[in-house]
């Protein structure tokens, strides 16, 4: 049996094709809290959670538990051959729990990219409209739908094409890099949630679009934190139009902006909210929740999949919500982003590269440039700051379509000391890089 990081690159090299990346050359071995071992033993502070999946915390006592419990009873009988309670009991506190006080009903399936795809089939087949209109810097998953709203082409896109037909894109409100060169929030009238006017005027009947599908804050595309006025015009736009509106909380759900929905941070309220990710503090698990009249659109057996819903990812999903709760996780959330963002902004002060520090709750980043007049993305640099914190025992992982913004996503139950002495090896690193 090989055991060295090396070694186990090699094979994987042999046996996996290229096509799946990754964000460090050290094979996982355990994990615990928010720390990671690797094949040599070594420990890492994790601040990637899995990239947004380990809310709680990598092996959370009380997660454990239910999934250990739920491992006994029951662990698959397919949702549509023979139901079962924790997944009704999920999907209730799901409906109870996202915004808006409407009736909501629920459905289950594996990943992200599933329940963005699923939301878009409710919507059309609600609407009997084809169209989806979707944003710049979007990221909404693999699949051939996901793909296609998806943004950045390299390398989400290049070389899969055809996409899905009609999907229309619009420019995100990106203040940082405002699309339509506003100088400052101060001087805005937002023009692109405006844009969406312009495009139901020249690129798309509104009359013909089923759903508009919009991250509340951008996560692969670089933790940005649009107005909520934003989102608000657009909503309301949408809704002037009969169209869907469906908030991906795929990244931004289960606590990690300081609410359990950033939907609820913004003051908005969704047809629609896809999640995943945080769900199940590590079981694949995704759905779909939202009004109730717009679920049922679809006919008996429209909806589903052999694993959507598993027993165990609903049990492990149930135990992450008591932990959420008891541990005042969203609490915790605005706790965290507080250090981070004060600890960026000092950075910012003292060092021209940082460009901007955004984010919402414990969904912090900063966003790398060479230069400060021409915003230039830092992309070599954030790549080196990453490898130089992996090599001090640090996981970051970057984000935006520069590949210039370093984004923070701890399990939210990180310990101070060990959020502190990553965020001391990020600062040293960029000094060292930078200067
Ligand atoms: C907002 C958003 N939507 C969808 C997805 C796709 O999720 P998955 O990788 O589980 O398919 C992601 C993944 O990062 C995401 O951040």
């Amino acid at each position: 049996m090989t055991r060295s990081n090396q070694q186990l690159m090699e094979r994987r090299q042999k046996a996996v094709p290229r096509g799946p990346f990754h964000v460090t050359d050290r094979f996982a071995v355990r994990a615990r809290g928010a720390r990671i071992t690797d094949a040599e033993g070594t420990e890492y502070i994790d601040f990637t959670g899995g990239i947004g999946v380990v809310g709680t915390a990598h092996s959370h006592p009380h997660v454990l538990e239910a999934v250990k419990r739920q491992v006994d009873l029951l662990i698959h009988t397919c949702f549509h051959v023979m139901p079962y309670e924790p997944y009704v009991r999920l999907a209730e506190e799901l409906n109870r729990r996202t915004p808006g006080n409407r009736a909501k009903k629920t459905f289950f399936c594996n990943s992200g990219a599933e329940a963005v795809e699923n939301a878009v089939k409710v919507a059309r087949a609600y609407t009997g409209r084809p169209a989806v209109v979707c944003f710049q810097n979007a990221f909404h998953g693999r699949t051939l739908l996901g793909m296609t709203l998806t943004s950045k082409v390299v390398p989400y896109k290049k070389g899969f094409g055809p996409f899905a037909p009609e999907v229309y894109r619009i420019p995100y409100a990106y203040c940082y890099r405002c699309p339509f060169g506003a100088p400052g929030p101060e001087v805005c009238s937002l023009e692109c949630a405006e844009n969406l006017r312009e495009l139901f005027a020249t690129g798309v009947d509104p009359d013909s679009v089923a759903a508009l599908v919009v991250e509340p804050v951008l996560g692969e595309g670089g933790f940005v934190v649009p107005p909520a006025r934003f989102l608000y015009r657009i909503f309301e736009i949408c809704r002037e139009h009969g169209i869907v509106v469906v908030a991906d909380e795929v990244q931004t759900g289960f606590g990690r902006t300081g609410a359990l929905f950033a939907c609820e941070v913004m003051g908005v309220v969704p047809d629609l909210i896809t999640t995943a990710k945080a769900m199940a503090s590590g079981f694949p698990l995704s759905g779909v929740t939202g009004r109730a009249e717009v679920l049922d659109a679809p006919q008996v057996g429209g909806l589903g999949g052999t694993y959507g819903g598993n027993p165990v990812s609903c049990a492990a999903a149930l135990a992450t919500l008591e932990v959420i709760d008891q541990e005042d996780l969203c609490g915790r959330a605005k706790l965290l982003g507080e250090r981070v963002r004060q600890r960026f902004l000092r950075l910012r002060d003292e060092l021209p590269v940082v460009g901007e520090v955004r984010g919402l709750g414990a969904m912090m980043a900063m966003e790398l440039v060479t230069d400060r007049s021409t915003k230039e993305p830092a992309t070599d640099l954030t790549q080196r700051l990453g490898q130089y914190a992996l090599d001090h025992g640090v996981v970051t992982i970057k984000a935006g379509t520069g590949g210039n913004v370093v984004r923070l996503l701890p399990p939210l139950c990180i310990e101070e000391a060990d959020l502190e002495r990553g965020l001391d090896v990020l600062e040293a690193g960029l000094k060292e890089l930078s200067g």
